[in-house]
């Protein structure tokens, strides 16, 4: 074997630094995801403080979830995955290391402003133009990093995760820098430079793009390296990844318009955007089917590693969230489901029942290579944050659909006068029970959090004190 293709060849440095922020950092986004779950019960915990508000906190738990906890894992395991996959080492360290610092800096900032109400009201691009700036120059330094890796591969051949990896890189980089044009008229101030129905429209393919590329196709990419490794066995069909992947990125761009069903969009945009949708849903069940049919013949593993256990469950609620919103896209569904929290539920059943756990069991995967041990200081641990990780997702989204659902049909109750059934209060009476059940479920899910980290430092440290032994030994 060539020098190049063993392990220590790797800059593993940036992959090691990343890994271990996604878990600090999705300690942080869920602690801040269970606390203001809180506050939707007991409002009072603003404690009258504005930077403690739920309106800034939201925004705070949103962006430490997707673009730092979720940012950390793509970043980690597309350095990982396209180093290993074509044998070759990072084009540059330098620039590997400043998309760990720059991406960093994004965080501390995002960290510092929201909660002082800093913001530039785009839901999901919040953050001000400076910051802007400072991601549009670590992302396209991450594509380069990235694409020139590719370049210097060993074989001829591009392995489909890298096809995932790549295009989500290029599109988040597209998205960012079209959606966050603005006038600024200050240092923390700025206007979008579109209006009306055309920012909002500008602003929903965005929004609906970053869930499609960031939180789908990168984890995708994530699901064709990860998935195949830990069952031992070659990806179900290959021929299937790559019309996945063709599939997938063609049809995602055009759904965006159904975040915006009965509003000033033209109708034909609307409708557009629904029959994307309702289309959607057989490229993300082909790229379901081929992660899961990839056990075959391996599904006995399921008993004795949690690891893959991790990895199917993420791809079972990968497939009901890809089912789900289809469904919610069809116009009458989204008359109904549209402002409650069944909205929340789908979110939540993408964001911790895939977009999390494919991310964990990747980590679970990745951690002891990267640190030189043969596996995780304790598989029960991972099991045990295993149950924790369903059974929270789990309470946190059948809560959700109860409670959108009876909101959903309570505002729309009328008498035969034509008056209202409901008052709002009402309503919001009639939730409170399903918030209670969202924030244990969100604290089961934050408690697994803690004993991942607990692991991850037990088999950080063991491999240092194994290179001390080694090194003792040699003396
Ligand atoms: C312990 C885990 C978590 C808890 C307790 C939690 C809780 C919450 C709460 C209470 C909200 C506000 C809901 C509302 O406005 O009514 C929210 C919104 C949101 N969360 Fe989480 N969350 C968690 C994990 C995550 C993760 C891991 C992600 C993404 C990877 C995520 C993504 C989001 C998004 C995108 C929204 C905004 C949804 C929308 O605007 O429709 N959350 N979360
Ligand atoms: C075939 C795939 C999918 C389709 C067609 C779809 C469709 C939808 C629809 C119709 C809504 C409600 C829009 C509204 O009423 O405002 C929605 C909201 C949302 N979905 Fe999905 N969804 C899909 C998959 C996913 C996945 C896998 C995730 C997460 C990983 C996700 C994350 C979100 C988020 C964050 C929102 C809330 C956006 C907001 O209003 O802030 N979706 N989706």
């Amino acid at each position: 074997m060539s020098t190049a293709t063993t392990p220590t060849a790797y800059n593993y440095k940036v992959v090691r630094q990343f890994a271990i922020m996604t878990v600090v950092w999705g300690i942080f986004g869920m602690a801040l995801g269970v606390f203001i779950a809180a506050q939707l019960v007991w409002p009072q915990l603003s404690f009258d403080l504005p930077w403690l508000t739920f309106g800034r906190l939201r925004p705070l738990h949103t962006n430490s979830v997707i673009f730092a906890f979720g940012g950390c894992a793509l970043f980690a395991t597309s350095y990982y995955v396209v180093q290993r996959t074509s044998q070759a080492r990072i084009v540059s360290d330098r620039l590997a290391a400043f998309t760990f610092w720059g991406w960093q800096a994004v965080i501390v900032s995002a960290i510092i402003t929201l909660p002082l109400g800093l913001t530039s009201t785009k839901e999901y691009a919040e953050l001000e133009w400076p910051i802007d700036i400072l991601i549009a120059v670590v992302w396209i330094s991450y594509a380069l990093v990235f694409f020139g890796t590719i370049m210097k591969r060993k074989m001829k051949h591009i392995y489909v995760g890298n096809w995932f990896f790549g295009g989500f890189i290029v599109t988040v980089a597209v998205l960012h820098i079209v959606n966050s044009m603005a006038m600024p008229v200050s240092l923390f101030k700025s206007y979008s430079i579109y209006a009306g129905a055309t920012d909002a429209m500008v602003q929903w393919w965005y929004g609906h793009n970053a869930v499609g590329f960031f939180l789908t196709a990168g984890f995708l990419g994530m699901m064709y390296y990860f998935v195949p490794k830990q069952a031992g066995r070659p990806i179900y069909s290959y021929r299937l990844s790559i019309v996945h992947f063709w599939a997938l990125i063609s049809i995602y761009i055009w759904a965006g318009p159904h975040h915006l069903h009965y509003t000033a969009l033209p109708d034909w945009a609307q409708s557009l955007g629904m029959v994307m949708s309702l289309i959607l849903l057989a490229p993300s069940w082909g790229g379901m089917i081929n992660g899961m049919m990839t056990l075959s013949g391996a599904w006995h593993k399921l008993r004795t590693d949690p690891i893959l256990r991790f990895l199917v469950v993420s791809l079972a609620f990968y497939g009901m969230s890809t089912f789900e919103g289809p469904m919610m896209a069809i116009k009458t569904v989204n008359a109904l489901s549209h402002y409650t929290d069944w909205t929340i539920g789908h979110v939540h059943a993408g964001a911790l029942g895939w977009v999390a756990m494919i991310s964990i069991g990747s980590l679970y995967h990745m951690i002891p290579k990267l640190f030189g041990r043969e596996r995780m200081h304790s598989i029960g641990m991972i099991n045990v944050h295993f149950w924790l990780a369903t059974v929270g997702t789990v309470l946190y989204i059948v809560s959700m659909w109860v409670n959108g659902i009876t909101q959903g049909l309570m505002w729309r109750a009328v008498n035969v006068d034509g008056t209202l059934t409901y008052s709002f209060v009402e309503a919001l009476e009639a939730s409170h029970p399903g918030y209670v059940v969202r924030l244990i479920g969100g604290a089961f899910f934050l408690l697994g959090m803690f004993v991942m980290a607990w692991n991850v430092w037990q088999t950080v440290r063991q491999s240092k004190s194994t290179e001390a032994e080694a090194a003792a030994q040699m003396a």
